[in-house]
């Protein structure tokens, strides 16, 4: 687990203390904000900077401090997809996380002094979200929040997108129901694909082209050069492939087989087939669930060494997890999720996920 810490001069001092209480622990701190106490440093720039690298999964959590904690709380929250809450003590740290969620804690370096501010920490950092009537709860501030941003929403500067359009989430919201039949959950996972394609393929050159329409010649637009090759990852990924297909017809398809060895843990490959031209053409490979990452990340190392060079990573629920780990080995690879989930499980399930997606596919459950 990584946790970026960040202050302000009135924050500094608490800022090292935990800091440095979090260095005799299990996780990374990664250091951001005012670097020493005596030049004022304007709280909202450490509050994004921490704010934005929690959004994007690049750090688990976050803890920002400045001279009162108003002020990073009030400037976390205006990031989508941060839960900054305030504690002043073990109950509201315990309670930020275990009713709110809280992926963002702040604190006030002039309210609080070491030996409470690691009380604080470390009730915040044990502690894990009850669900339940609170998941109800942070799920209507999530999506007021969804609602009043648009479809597709880069999370900070980083290469994720996440949809927020209610097409996308309500379809997503069925596929994660686990009584929806392996016919219906085939045909939402092909209809959701085809709407984040969209997004997706946004940046797609065109050039412009003479055309007579029935009434007089026009200049219209075509897609220029570039072509788009898909390539699943099997055996889930081909379940997003035709509504995909149903877009860019005359993509091509590539496919992907890896396998998880049973000792390593690490995905070994067993079938690739590629289009020739892939160094010509970009990449969208897909899979429903990027979950720890490591199929995704060995999928675009093996197109790359074959000589692909635009990649996007196209999967339906992302997990923090596999988000950091494509971040941190591919930082040149976009991923477009339809939803970032909390957490993986102890089985390396997302949380709350859908379950296993080739399954609820193939009806192997
Ligand atoms: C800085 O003097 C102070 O205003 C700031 O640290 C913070 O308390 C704001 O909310």
């Amino acid at each position: 687990m990584r946790i970026a810490l960040g202050s302000d001069h009135a924050g500094y001092f608490l800022k090292k203390c935990i800091e440095e209480f979090l260095e005799g622990t299990s996780f990374s701190v990664g250091d951001f904000g005012a670097k020493n106490a005596d030049k004022s440093y304007d709280y909202p720039d450490a509050a994004f900077s921490v704010g934005e690298k929690v959004a994007s999964g690049e750090f688990d959590l976050g803890i920002l401090i400045c001279g009162t904690g108003i002020g990073m709380v009030m400037a976390a929250n205006k990031i989508p997809g941060v839960r900054a809450a305030f504690a002043y003590d073990e109950d509201t740290a315990r309670l930020a996380r275990r009713h709110n969620n809280a992926n963002v804690l702040a604190m006030g370096g002039r309210k609080t002094d070491c030996e409470m501010g690691i009380k604080i920490v470390r009730e915040w950092i044990s502690g894990e979200f009850e669900g339940g009537r609170h998941f109800i709860r942070t799920e209507k501030i999530r999506a007021y929040e969804n609602s009043h941003s648009s479809s597709a929403s880069r999370n900070g500067s980083s290469r994720l997108v996440t949809f927020d359009h209610p097409l996308i989430q309500h379809k997503l919201g069925m596929i994660r129901d686990r009584n929806t039949s392996v016919k219906v959950f085939r045909e939402l996972v092909q209809e959701i694909a085809g709407l984040m394609v969209y997004e997706a393929t946004r940046n797609l050159p065109l050039e412009p082209v003479e055309v007579e329409t029935p009434i007089t010649k026009t200049t219209a637009f075509s897609l220029s050069g570039k072509k788009v090759a898909i390539v699943p990852i099997l055996r889930a990924g081909l379940g997003m492939v035709d509504g995909i297909l149903q877009l860019i017809p005359n993509a091509k398809v590539g496919h992907i087989g890896l396998y998880r060895d049973p000792d390593t843990l690490e995905p070994v490959e067993y079938y690739c087939k590629l289009p020739g031209d892939i160094g010509e053409r970009d990449i969208i490979i897909v899979d429903p669930m990027l979950a720890t990452g490591g199929s995704a990340a060995a999928a675009i190392d093996l197109v790359k060494r074959k000589g692909a060079i635009k990649i996007s990573l196209l999967c339906l629920i992302a997990a923090p997890e596999g988000v950091s780990r494509i971040h941190e080995k591919h930082p040149d690879v976009d991923i477009f999720a339809a939803a970032l989930d909390s957490h993986l499980n102890d089985h390396g399930y997302i949380v709350p996920g859908l379950g296993d997606a080739g399954d609820r596919l193939f009806g192997t459950r």
